[in-house]
């Protein structure tokens, strides 16, 4: 099965995309995820990226594009299908991807569309903690590690994204807007999106998730 999971920043689909992979042993293509490793790789891809990151802004489609078929070229285990997390978020990023996978076994069948009042996510944002070693995702107050600034899984340092910041934010916001839910129009089209009350607990929000993917 190939997923994509679509939300505005915080909306929770990092958080949710942990659990899919654990249960459906989907291959998680995350571009944040991608864009931020470059980064602290200190590589050209990352060095491009920076500072579009850092402010909230998209990165030009051209590297987005290049970047998302070079991953899927080398997927581990390809038969066991993908889940696209946080791309494609342009309409031109869609159409990129529905026109290398029209036909072939990379089409998309399911998307999961994250719904959250914008006001709840300036909370998630600013509380949001990550591991340093394995990424695991925290927030201080609604999933807080057991030893503050610890990971539990494997002990690394927590750390906050540098995109993390109110200014930023305002900008991802506006970019999801203008940007990313035309997107979804696109997707509703096909007839393939199933929405999601994302402003529950976790465990109810994925109770819904996993159920809109085992009856797909
Ligand atoms: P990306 O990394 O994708 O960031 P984003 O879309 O802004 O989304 P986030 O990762 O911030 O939020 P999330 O929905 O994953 O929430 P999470 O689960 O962590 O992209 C970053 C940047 O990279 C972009 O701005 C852009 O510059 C660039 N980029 C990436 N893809 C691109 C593309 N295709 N084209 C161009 N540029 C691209 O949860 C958030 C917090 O809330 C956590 O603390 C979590 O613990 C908590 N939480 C989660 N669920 C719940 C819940 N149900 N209740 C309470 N708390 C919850
Ligand atoms: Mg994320």
């Amino acid at each position: 099965m190939n997923i994509l999971i679509m939300g505005g920043p915080g909306a929770g689909k990092g958080t949710m995309s942990a659990r899919i992979v654990d249960q459906f042993q989907v291959n998680h293509i995350s571009t944040g995820d991608i864009f931020r490793s470059e980064i602290s790789g200190g590589t050209k891809l990352g060095l491009e990226a920076k500072a579009y990151i850092e402010q909230g802004l998209l990165v030009p489609d051209a590297i987005t594009n290049h970047m998302v078929k070079h991953y899927l070229e080398q997927l581990k285990d390809p038969k066991n299908g993908f889940l696209l997390d946080g791309y494609p978020r342009t309409l031109d990023q869609a159409k990129a991807f529905d026109e290398l996978s029209k036909g072939t076994d990379l089409e998309i069948d399911i998307v999961i569309a994250m719904e959250i009042p914008f006001d709840v996510l300036a909370g998630r944002i600013s509380g949001r903690r990550l591991c340093k070693e394995c990424g695991e995702i925290y927030h201080i107050v609604s999933h807080p590690s057991l030893k503050e600034g610890t990971c539990d899984k494997c002990g690394g340092l927590l750390y906050q994204r540098k995109d993390d910041t109110i200014e930023s934010l305002q900008t991802r916001l506006k970019e999801y807007t203008a940007q990313t839910e035309p997107v979804l129009k696109f997707y509703e089209e096909k007839g393939i999106v199933t929405y999601i009350n994302a402003n529950q607990s976790m465990d109810d929000v994925w109770q819904d998730v996993k159920k809109a993917l085992e009856t797909k």
